[in-house]
């Protein structure tokens, strides 16, 4: 490929371009981890509103390390994906702990990291410190398998280790966080996955594919895994001025808060001790892999009433302390109003 060429030509368009992000002013490692962790499977006008909050609240490694996971999470709710946000913790308590507060300033040792693979670790090491190393997530894996015309599936071993060789040739080594992050905005505002913008595309007389019916077509990916329906009961069970919520163990959501969760029974809620129930509605929430379908039940319920030993009763304003996932949004403003009834 036209290796010089591309890189005068992404940059350039880069210099013209590029986006004014909350992040791009900065080269401080801790603050570049935190964008970089955020930016992971989220759309950057979703991260804009959480990066400020988060420094404002961490605005260092040591402060981050000391804090609690339920802040922490707190802070992240509504982010999703919380184990980032678990492993980001985790991995400034290494920092704190094992490296006198001082972020490695290398892509092996960035590496080391909880949380931190060989994405975030190349992220890190070429936007902070300047070193030529890629960094590959799924856009760059788009711009690089339209760029080179790489046909074969790109998610397998081999598949990774092409692009990621791809991207190592092509990589400015005079500028390589400028050009990492030129390849993101590309693949964010024209390399799209579909209908890409070939017309304003700065490398489409450089590119294998140069029109979007060709570019369309990849890159070549596995069949998605099919998404699960689980249809649940959501019980906002209210007790005097209390109300039952339960914290996950599940790897789904682990640490966040829900309120208490049953298979859909296909009726309304019965046991000993309600004293009214109404049907609150539906909701519904699709993660990844899985798709929860919700029934919302407001209950009122005797002091007598069997609360499971794993729910917890709190107040309302114990409830809006505590880090509850998008999921349960339909649910907790049905248990404000509930919590709100005299
Ligand atoms: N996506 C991931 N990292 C990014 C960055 N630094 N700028 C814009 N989009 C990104």
């Amino acid at each position: 490929m036209e290796t010089l060429e591309i890189r005068k030509a992404l940059l350039s368009w880069y210099d013209r371009s590029k986006r004014a992000l909350p992040w791009r002013g900065t080269h401080d490692p801790y603050e570049v981890w935190v964008s970089e962790v955020m930016l992971q499977q989220t759309r950057t006008e979703t991260v804009e509103r959480y990066y400020g909050r988060f420094l404002e609240k961490y605005p260092n490694i040591n402060r981050l390390a000391d804090s609690s996971e339920q802040d922490v999470l707190k802070l992240w709710e509504g982010l999703g994906y919380y184990r980032r946000a678990r492993a980001l913790r985790q991995g400034a308590k290494e920092v704190a702990a094992f490296y006198g507060g001082i972020i490695p300033d290398s892509y092996e040792g960035l590496l080391k990291l909880s949380g931190i693979g060989e994405y975030t670790a190349g992220a890190i090491a070429s936007i902070a410190y300047g070193e030529p190393v890629p960094a590959v997530d799924g856009n760059a894996v788009r711009v690089f398998s339209r760029l080179s015309g790489y046909t074969d599936c790109v998610d397998t071993a081999q598949g990774k280790r092409v692009l990621q060789q791809t991207a190592a040739e092509l990589l400015d080594p005079l500028r390589p966080g400028d050009f990492n992050q030129a390849v993101m905005d590309l693949g964010s505002g024209i390399c799209t996955p579909k209908q890409p913008a070939c017309m304003e595309c700065p490398l489409r007389v450089l590119c294998a594919c140069g029109d979007m019916l060709r570019a369309e077509q990849l890159p070549q990916k596995k069949e998605k895994k099919k998404q699960t329906i689980e249809v649940w009961d959501v019980l906002l069970i209210r007790q005097g001025n209390r109300i039952a919520v339960h914290q996950r163990k599940e790897k789904l959501l682990a640490d966040l808060w829900v309120f208490p969760m049953e298979k859909h029974s296909g009726h309304q809620p019965a046991a000993e001790g309600i004293l009214t129930c109404a049907d609150a509605g539906t909701a519904k929430h699709v993660f990844s892999h899985i798709i929860w379908e919700m029934h919302l039940w407001c209950l009122t319920v005797t002091p007598e009433f069997d609360l499971l030993p794993q729910w917890k009763l709190v107040t309302v304003e114990e409830m809006e302390a505590l880090p509850f996932p998008s999921a349960m949004r339909a649910a907790r403003t049905e248990a404000r109003k509930l919590m709100a009834n005299p």
